[in-house]
């Protein structure tokens, strides 16, 4: 199955024409996607996922409740994608990833899933079509958050569900000493802190609902958090609405 080709198979399409279209003509070295093509060669090693992907996986999985079309943006090999499909044998199930190189290790995966090359700063979809959207260790690498996030809302049904989870440091000079770090490698990456990335859903118009810790293993000192929002229903009056998304 190439990437991409299934997402609005046999029913109303999810896919956002134009968007796609854009998505068609971005090359791999332009959108930065080398480097986790390249990580794609090892990372469904099991002691891997055991370790580090797994435990964020299984709070998602319990968080998920009765959502029946869900997104999983920058899905990766898409190991969380296709259990969110064994476990929701009806739900139809997305996994987007700008990586052609993980999202070609996905697709053998069983079960009609939908795999979609796409940025997360462009999702190639439609306004509201999604219940949930989940991201696991991914947002920490979008270049751009706060569109991600008002891409993220576009998508989502009001009273959608958002399900974000990746290491939030618990100060703020964590994230920055990180992210020079990772600036020096030549890979840039942010964690944003727990009250951060509140802060940054609650401008991009969602109400956060709760943020917990995830244990696991690998990286004990810097545990992974989950953090659960939703995107208000018309008229509510519970936030100020999201600020328009930077242009790029
Ligand atoms: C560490 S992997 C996590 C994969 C998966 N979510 C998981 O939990 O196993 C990070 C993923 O984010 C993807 N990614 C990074 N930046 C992206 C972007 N701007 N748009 C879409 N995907 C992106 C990478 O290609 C990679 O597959």
């Amino acid at each position: 199955m190439e990437a991409g080709q299934n997402a609005g198979a046999g029913r109303t399409s999810l896919k956002h024409a134009s968007s796609q279209r854009r998505l068609d003509g971005m090359s791999p070295t332009r959108s930065g996607s080398g480097f986790f093509d390249a990580w794609s060669l090892v990372y469904d090693f099991p002691l891997v996922q055991l370790a580090t992907y797994r435990p964020v996986h299984n709070a998602v999985l319990r968080a998920l409740e009765h959502s029946r079309v869900i997104l999983d943006v920058g899905c990766g090999t898409g190991q969380l994608t296709a259990r969110i499909k064994e476990t929701r044998a009806r739900a139809r199930v997305v996994g987007c990833d700008f990586s052609s190189g993980m999202l070609h290790r996905g697709a053998h995966r069983r079960g009609a899933i939908g795999w979609v090359r796409g940025d997360a700063a462009r999702l190639p979809f439609a306004d509201e079509v999604f219940d949930a959207v989940v991201s696991t260790e991914a947002y920490h690498w979008f270049p751009d958050q706060e569109r991600a996030l008002a891409e993220m809302r576009r998508v989502l049904v009001p009273s959608g569900r958002l399900l974000l989870a990746m290491v939030n440091p618990p100060v703020r000079a964590v994230s920055t000493a990180f992210n020079t770090g990772s600036r020096l490698l030549g890979r840039p990456f942010y964690w944003p802190t727990p009250g951060e990335l509140r802060t940054q859903l609650e401008a991009a118009g969602f109400v956060v609902v709760g943020q917990r810790r995830i244990f696991r293993l690998a990286g004990m000192l810097l545990p992974p958090m989950l953090t659960s929002a939703t995107k208000p229903r018309r008229g509510s009056t519970t936030t100020a609405g999201p600020r328009s998304p930077s242009a790029s």
